[in-house]
């Protein structure tokens, strides 16, 4: 349990709240006094962040929401927006992974990983952004992914959105510095979470859903250099939690316009 209370009075909005990291990040921002709205495509999802939220349950809201829909956007950070009274942090974790050999990639697939992940941060944001301009010492966290910068193969409309992700972020956090909204993105990598968790031989390497003829040895240069516990080779979501918290805290008043890298050294 964190001794820190650096959202005590703070409002919050998650995307992504149902699983994962969003989820994890849902329960930090909790621990240290804030309050929450989670917002997720997965009922089912938001039913299990309430149960873990135990006692501060009382702090936390739940909306449906699809990031790739605009109408569904515009109702769900209203909605978010009234429960709180406002909005301090907006955290964009909402996204998913699909992976397939490039040149049986539909272009269907493709556009659906760029409708969610880049256009879904993209809807999100702009909705936010009348509430987090009246907020205070606002800040946006987005996720990018190690697969922006670094080679992973079989993911090239995943790194291509999350490369687009990071460069919307360095763009708004200019756009939006003289109005005091600070943007910032993480980068994380090989985190357990629903996206990575998959069964048999993808849960032991990097994630479920890749092709049946994958040539694992692409991704030899992925794998983390710090140990983990039980030589587990990916760490738990709470590890990317800690540091959207503080990018979307006052402690990280003077950052803006950069990523923070959580992959256990894995592309250093
Ligand atoms: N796990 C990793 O190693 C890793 C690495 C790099 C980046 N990321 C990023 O971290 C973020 C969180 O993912 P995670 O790893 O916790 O996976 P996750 O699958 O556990 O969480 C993703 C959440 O997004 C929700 N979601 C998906 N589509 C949505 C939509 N259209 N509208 C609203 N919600 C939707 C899902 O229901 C789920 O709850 C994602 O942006 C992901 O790309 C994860």
């Amino acid at each position: 349990m964190t001794q820190l209370q650096r959202y005590a009075g703070r409002r919050v909005l998650v995307t992504g709240g149902g699983s994962g990291i969003g989820q994890a990040s849902v329960l930090r921002v909790l621990a240290e006094g804030g309050r929450v709205v989670a917002a997720d495509i997965s009922e089912t999802g938001l039913k299990d962040t309430t149960a873990k939220a135990g006692d501060a349950a009382d702090r936390l809201h739940t909306v449906v929401i699809d990031i790739s829909d605009e109408a569904s956007v515009r109702a769900g950070v209203g909605a978010a927006t009234e429960w709180l009274g406002g909005l301090d942090t907006l955290v964009n974790a909402a996204g998913v992974l699909r992976s397939a050999h490039f040149e049986e990639t539909t272009l269907a697939d493709f556009e659906q990983v760029l409708r969610i992940n880049l256009v879904g941060t993209f809807l999100v944001t702009r909705e936010s952004i009348a509430a987090l301009r009246a907020g205070n010492g606002p800040a946006v966290v987005n996720f990018s992914s190690t697969s922006a910068l670094f080679a992973h193969p079989y993911m090239s409309a995943y790194a291509a959105s999350k490369g687009g992700i990071q460069a919307m972020t360095h763009a708004l956090a200019q756009e939006f510095s003289k109005q005091g909204i600070r943007f910032n993105a993480v980068q994380p990598g090989s985190i357990s979470s629903g996206m990575t968790d998959g069964t048999g031989e993808a849960k032991q390497s990097i994630g479920p859903g890749l092709p049946e003829d994958t040539d694992y040895s692409l991704f030899a240069k992925t794998a983390p250099a710090l140990p983990l516990a039980d030589g587990a080779i990916f760490a738990g979501p709470d590890s990317v939690a800690s540091v959207v918290a503080m990018l979307g805290s006052d402690d990280a008043y003077f950052i803006t316009g950069t990523e923070v890298r959580v992959d256990g050294g894995s592309h250093m």
